[in-house]
């Protein structure tokens, strides 16, 4: 699994969230007093862009319908049963990476199947 770069660190200040697109991921990626997070970020409510919502607090904030997820764990709030996947993060050289699932650009076996 490949470390990609997504940002540059003095983009992402501390209490500051911002969405991240790898090929067609969507992950968003946390600054929570000055630990970095990177997490799923598509909503496993109705599929809202967790990382066009708001970050208070340690929590990602759904803009659809307002869930709420704790960026260093992925819980919800409500029911700790309901996680957001989490990801390596690493800043490189000023650069913050996330450890994307697969390489970007490389299609995986069963991404082009109908289901
Ligand atoms: S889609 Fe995220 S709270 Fe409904």
């Amino acid at each position: 699994m490949p470390f990609v770069g997504v940002a540059r660190l003095e983009d992402l200040p501390p209490g500051k969230s911002m969405e991240a697109i790898v090929d067609v991921d969507s992950y968003v990626v946390c600054n929570h007093n000055g630990e970095l997070h990177a997490l799923d970020g598509i909503c496993p409510h109705r599929n809202g862009p967790l990382g066009a919502g708001n970050f208070a607090d340690g929590k990602v904030i759904c803009p659809y319908h307002g869930w709420e997820f704790d960026c260093l764990s992925g819980e919800y709030d409500l029911n700790p049963q309901v996680r957001l996947k989490k990801y390596p993060v690493r800043v490189n050289g000023g650069l913050i990476e996330i450890d994307v699932p697969h390489e970007p650009g490389v299609q995986m076996e069963n991404d082009w199947e109908d289901t």
